[in-house]
């Protein structure tokens, strides 16, 4: 008799941009006339950069030839993208990052839920809450979570470090010391950051508690505060306790095209039950080799575009684009007397709902009454209740006609 893995059966029903998918397909099919806005899932809306689709092109027309075609490719990444990121977003900022220190991927996605392969089931795992579901779904899967509660909406073995407004989004140190620390920032959900003096604690924290900080910096082409880092490297002693994620996706627009790439330092280290050292740049080298033939031949050269002078100013171009309506969405909201946190270095707004109002009733009545479609807070974990996410990659069009329509609803 075949068995299954358990753990899957204390996941939540469904994934959240999954139910979110579900419930918007149920309104269009009864209203098929009425159009819909959607500021939900965090997906771009603006076209690839150019540089990127002329590199992509060639890329495949070196496939074409008998004397540039390219087979399997190394599990790690070509050396053309690994040393551009090298140069482009460590060395520029004083980070002294290694070639064999980035993996390349298909996605910050993949690589946030997979790097639990690496670690003992029986580490702590804490997380801010809220948080990407991507982190605690993993896991879950992985047995790390132990059961659900419905009553209090967490899991018994998972360590939450609420953030809101009551402590200005900055998680506290847990009375319980976790092993595995997920930090997003810029964060999503709450587009909230943390200066390089609060990070530089978190650091310090894991260096003295021998934990790992598993730094998510999807969103740090969002960054407009000097005084915010872009890499968690940036902090002195890093590269001993964090692993680092980065995504192509909010930055150029890669979401459908994937990739992104991880950053583990050769420094870091992991310990056996008996305390003994193993580096974790070689076991995720090994996991890797294993289970992964490497991001495409053609998605890496389009990456590599990125990193061009013309990629670089077009890519910021569009990131101007959504920081502009990041801008709308938050005036919009504040004028209508919503109280707003995020989108200044982020592509994300989360606002505070009044009057007690909960998150899937919000979400329910900007779909009914104005089409709209948002994130409700409490999907990303309880302490996101009362709170709605929109996002900022939807069409400059659509994002005002959005807060026209959001201004006429009552809360
Ligand atoms: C989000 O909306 O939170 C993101 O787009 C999800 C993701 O990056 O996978």
């Amino acid at each position: 008799m075949i068995k299954i893995n358990e753990n899957f059966l204390d996941l939540q029903d469904s994934y959240l941009f999954s139910t979110i998918a579900k419930k918007v397909a149920k309104f269009q099919e009864e209203y098929p006339d009425k159009k819909v806005i959607k500021l939900g899932i965090g997906d771009v809306t603006l076209p690839l950069a150019n540089a990127c689709v002329e590199a992509m092109k060639k890329a495949a027309d070196d496939l074409s030839k008998k004397e540039s075609f390219m087979g399997y490719g190394p599990e790690q990444g070509y050396d053309f993208l690994r040393e551009k990121i090298v140069e482009v977003d460590f060395k520029s900022r004083g980070i002294d990052i290694e070639k064999d220190e980035i993996f390349v991927s298909d996605g910050a996605k993949c690589d946030t839920g997979n790097i639990v392969d690496i670690f003992a089931k029986n580490n702590k795992v804490a997380i801010t809450d809220p948080v990407y579901p991507v982190y605690l779904d993993t896991n879950t899967m992985s047995g790390r979570s132990g059961k659900f509660n419905s009553k209090t909406g967490k899991y018994e073995n998972i360590i939450y470090m609420p953030c809101t407004s009551e402590n200005n989004f900055e998680p506290s140190f847990p009375s319980e010391v976790p092993d595995m620390i997920y930090l997003c920032l810029p964060n999503n959900p709450t587009g909230t950051v943390l200066t390089k003096e609060q990070l530089a604690k978190w650091v310090e924290y894991a260096k003295k508690n021998k934990s790992i900080i598993l730094f998510d910096s999807a969103y740090e082409a969002f960054i407009t505060d000097p005084n915010v880092p872009h890499s968690i490297y940036e902090i002195e002693g890093a590269k001993e306790v964090a692993i680092e994620f980065r995504s192509f996706s909010k930055t150029a627009g890669f979401t459908g095209v994937r990739c992104g790439y991880t950053v583990i330092p050769k420094a870091l280290k992991g310990y056996t039950e008996s305390g003994e050292e193993v580096t974790l740049n070689k076991l995720w080298n090994r996991r890797q080799c294993t289970k992964f033939n490497g991001a495409s031949y053609i998605t890496q050269r389009g990456a590599e575009a990125i990193y061009t002078e013309e990629g670089r100013k077009q890519i910021k171009e569009n990131i101007t684009y959504y920081q502009e309506n990041a801008k709308i969405i938050r005036t919009g909201l504040q004028e209508v007397g919503f109280t707003v946190y995020g989108g200044v270095n982020a592509p994300y707004i989360w606002l505070k709902l009044p009057n007690g109002v909960k998150s899937w009733d919000f979400f329910d009545k900007l779909l009914n009454e104005v089409a709209v479609v948002g994130t409700p807070g409490v999907g990303f974990g309880p302490s996101g209740e009362g709170y709605f996410r929109l996002t900022a990659f939807g069409s400059k069009e659509n994002t005002i006609e959005a807060m026209e329509r959001i201004k006429k609803i009552n809360v």
